[in-house]
């Protein structure tokens, strides 16, 4: 078949595979091909296992599998043949040297656009899909017109917008796609290449254009945004605790007026995921470099409450359990960083298990989807063996004969369990730390559980 356009992805992770898979499954006059340098991955992403855990995903995937959506670690020919290039690698915070534990870690992308440089014998557009600091594109556009073919690249920034958990309805019917360019005459010629992709399946009123730099820094502000709200309703959650104020009553009567809105309001053990936390000190460390100090400080602030949010509720197992959990058995329901996806990447659990496992805590942990990945992520601690750590995919395995529960993550199938069952089960005193706020409390503490929701009086036998 001949297609009409050829897309590249390079990149096959929880952005690349999926917006991929949207756009093949919406335009099948396009080629969509998805590379990555991880083998494993993409023989993962052509089979009924997916590498990641998506609602819809598998079922989006199959609409174009074979048809125009193809997997690949062919990099170089996948480089060659596309007409435009979308970049999702990974950007991390940077580990070592300079601006380390802050600036982002521009290794892969840059070593991609090198890559693409390499490759190429005719003109693409390429399009930023990682989310990368402001003014990258300017580096993208040095790098690859310092080519002697005589080859002519467009650099685009289009930011995804995502949130993992519902990314398949996210893609298909998003707020905004956003999408900048330079403001010439190829640079938005090319825009507008990539507004007909989009074109195909969303309202040209939703797509927004812009200049390429608003575009890259919106990405940054809007997680900082949203990550604030859930700090600014944590920092409360403390004072509520303090003086008999339930967290959720007030974030319900201060969300019903539409100049603040209901959403994000939410508190919680804290928030997590790859993004959030890395983009915020990224911004911070922009903003540092600009001699911005104000504005740095005030955007760390959100990371250090939620870092503060995440110790308190392992300082409210603490004193509550006598100021011992030592040798002590825990279930943790939950280690996802949030319901319905597989990804722990900075999920409050992490920290919160590292805690009570320095306590000398035995650790049950259970999770829907998110074993695997806990493991991985929990392996250095348990090398350590300071505490102990058994895995169970049951809720009910999870808790048998433990002193306390805590709840980290907020699959909505532990709203419904059994919990007299569970108590029945339980060492007693039996607590219960509910970090996410889903459970029916009163209701827990009718069946004799000591009760500690966030934000909200505990409830107690004692
Ligand atoms: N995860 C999210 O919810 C989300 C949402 C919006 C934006 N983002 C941004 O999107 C970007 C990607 O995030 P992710 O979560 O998909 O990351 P990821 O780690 O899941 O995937 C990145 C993939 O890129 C591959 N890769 C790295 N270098 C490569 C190279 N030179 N050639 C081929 N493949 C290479 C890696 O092997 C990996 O599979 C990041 O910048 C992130 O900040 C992520």
């Amino acid at each position: 078949m001949k297609f009409e356009k050829k897309i590249l992805c390079i990149g096959a992770g929880y952005v690349g595979g999926p917006t991929m898979a949207m756009i093949a499954a919406n335009c099948p006059q396009y080629k969509v091909t998805v590379v990555d340098i991880n083998k494993q991955r993409i023989d993962a992403w052509k089979s009924q296992n997916l590498p990641i855990y998506e609602p819809g995903l598998l079922e989006t995937v199959k609409t174009g599998r074979g048809r125009n959506l193809f997997f690949s670690t062919e990099v170089t020919k996948g480089i060659k043949e596309a007409d435009i290039i979308f970049v999702a690698v990974h950007t991390p915070t940077k580990a070592f040297g300079h601006g380390a534990g802050m600036a982002a870690d521009l290794q892969h992308w840059e070593r991609t656009a090198h890559e693409i440089v390499k490759h190429s014998n005719s003109n693409k557009i390429i399009i930023e899909k990682s989310t990368l600091p402001v003014r990258t594109a300017e580096a993208m556009e040095r790098i690859l017109q310092a080519n002697d073919k005589n080859i002519h690249f467009d650099v685009i920034s289009n930011p995804e917008f995502l949130a993992e958990g519902t990314a398949i309805a996210d893609l298909k019917n998003p707020d905004r796609v956003l999408i900048g360019s330079r403001e010439t005459k190829e640079g938005i010629k090319a825009r507008k290449t990539i507004v007909d992709v989009y074109a195909n399946w969303i309202s040209r009123k939703r797509i927004i254009e812009s200049n390429v730099w608003s575009a890259e820094l919106s990405k940054l502000i809007a997680n900082a945004f949203l990550a604030q709200r859930i700090s600014s309703i944590n920092s409360i959650s403390a004072l509520c605790e303090k003086t008999e104020a339930d967290v959720g009553e007030v974030a319900y009567a201060i969300g019903t007026d539409s100049r603040i809105g209901s959403k994000f309001l939410k508190s919680s053990v804290g928030f997590g995921g790859s993004c959030f936390k890395k983009d915020i000190l990224n911004l911070v460390y922009i903003c540092h470099g600009y001699g911005l100090t104000e504005t740095a400080e005030y955007w760390e602030s959100v990371v250090k409450i939620n870092e503060w949010q995440q110790d308190r509720f392992v300082k409210t197992m603490l004193q509550n359990m006598f100021n011992t959990v030592a040798d002590k058995k825990i279930a943790i329901l939950g280690f996802a960083f949030k319901a319905d996806t597989g990804d722990t990447r900075e999920s409050p659990a992490i920290s919160v298990c590292k805690e009570l496992l320095e306590e000398h805590a035995r650790l049950n942990i259970s999770d829907p989807e998110a074993i695997p990945n806990a493991k991985m992520e929990l392996a250095e601690a348990i090398k350590q063996g300071t505490g102990k750590v058994e895995f169970h995919k049951d809720p009910y395995e999870a808790c048998k004969g433990v002193c306390a529960i805590a709840v980290l993550t907020e699959w909505e199938e532990y709203k419904s369990l059994d919990f007299k069952k569970i108590f029945n089960n339980m060492k007693k005193p039996a607590f219960i730390f509910d970090g996410r706020n889903i459970l029916d409390h009163k209701k827990l503490f009718k069946l004799g559980f000591n009760v500690f929701p966030i934000g909200k009086s505990a409830l107690k036998h004692y």
